[in-house]
């Protein structure tokens, strides 16, 4: 995607019509989680920014996705959005925002939407239904979200690989069809044999975006932190690393702390002078006060 004002942002229904089978190229979504991180996603040319719930893990520093909140999150999609990027912003709905009742499910999303989010994202299959027609009719677009579903690490037992037997292959994909006729327009797929995905990609009109589910989705997403190399403390088998922003930091950074220790920061032509008139007269105020 170029810089040019006249490309247009991607929207919803742009989304929805991608399907590798017909020809379209993979979509291409990344996480981001404020201004300078959206602007870099726009001017790579990314389809979708994912204002993820991994900000709790990747920005803020906790253990696992449970304990951001739906302001966190709209505080996040807010700073995304001011940056007014081309690619689709998806908000990303956080835990107990969208368990409770439809109702809750609606206000919550709407923070999200008027925060400058395009649509929602949320975790899980059947269950989720209700909240998902409840969201459709308030015209809320919504993405699903299936396999590993890091919102439910307790009841998981983990971060683990989804859908590797037979039985839960199957569920997923009857999982994946009811969330396509409840009106999702994308479903991410993640943390499932590839396999499996290439069938639950096969069985539905819209399309599935990857992480950890192998190459035969309709698109992949990554988090910006992992494509970037901005942590190095995991790699997961799934991640590509693009960029060691964490060691160029880190050596940018000791080159900093080095040249203050050292004297050599700032400059003269870093600092700000006065004239030859203004450093007289400053002279002589200082000379009557020391
Ligand atoms: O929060 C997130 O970053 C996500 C992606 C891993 C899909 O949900």
């Amino acid at each position: 995607m170029s810089d040019s004002p006249a490309t247009p942002r991607v929207t919803v229904p742009s989304v929805r019509s991608r399907k590798v089978r017909d020809g379209a190229e993979p979509l291409v979504m990344v996480t981001a989680y404020d201004a300078p991180g959206a602007r870099m996603a726009d001017e790579a040319g990314v389809d979708m920014i994912l204002v993820g719930d991994s900000l709790a893990m990747v920005v803020l520093g906790y253990d696992d996705t449970l304990d951001v909140t739906i302001d966190d999150m709209a505080h996040h999609t807010a700073a995304v959005a001011r940056a007014k990027p081309k690619p689709l912003i998806v908000g990303d709905l956080p835990w107990m925002s969208y368990h409770v009742s439809r109702s809750e499910t609606v206000h919550n999303a709407a923070k999200l939407i008027r925060a400058g989010a395009q649509c929602v994202k949320l975790e899980g299959g059947r269950k989720r239904v209700p909240m998902i027609d409840a969201l459709v009719d308030a015209e809320i677009p919504v993405m699903g979200h299936i396999g590993l579903t890091p919102q439910s690490v307790n009841a998981m037992g983990g971060f683990r690989v989804q859908a590797r037997e037979r039985e839960a292959a199957v569920r997923l994909i009857a999982a994946a069809k009811e969330l396509q006729h409840a009106g999702c327009f994308a479903i991410v797929l993640e943390g499932i044999p590839d396999e499996v995905a290439a069938l639950v990609t096969d069985a539905l009109e819209i399309p599935t975006i990857g992480i950890g589910a192998g190459p035969r989705c309709d698109g992949q997403v990554l988090v910006m932190h992992d494509v970037l190399g901005i942590e190095n403390r995991i790699a997961p088998k799934f991640v590509r690393r693009y960029a060691d922003v964490k060691s160029t930091s880190v050596d940018a950074l000791r080159a900093f702390a080095a040249d203050v220790r050292g004297g050599e920061f700032p400059s003269s032509a870093e600092s700000y002078h006065l004239s030859a008139e203004q450093a007289e007269q400053l002279s002589i105020y200082g000379s009557t006060h020391h």
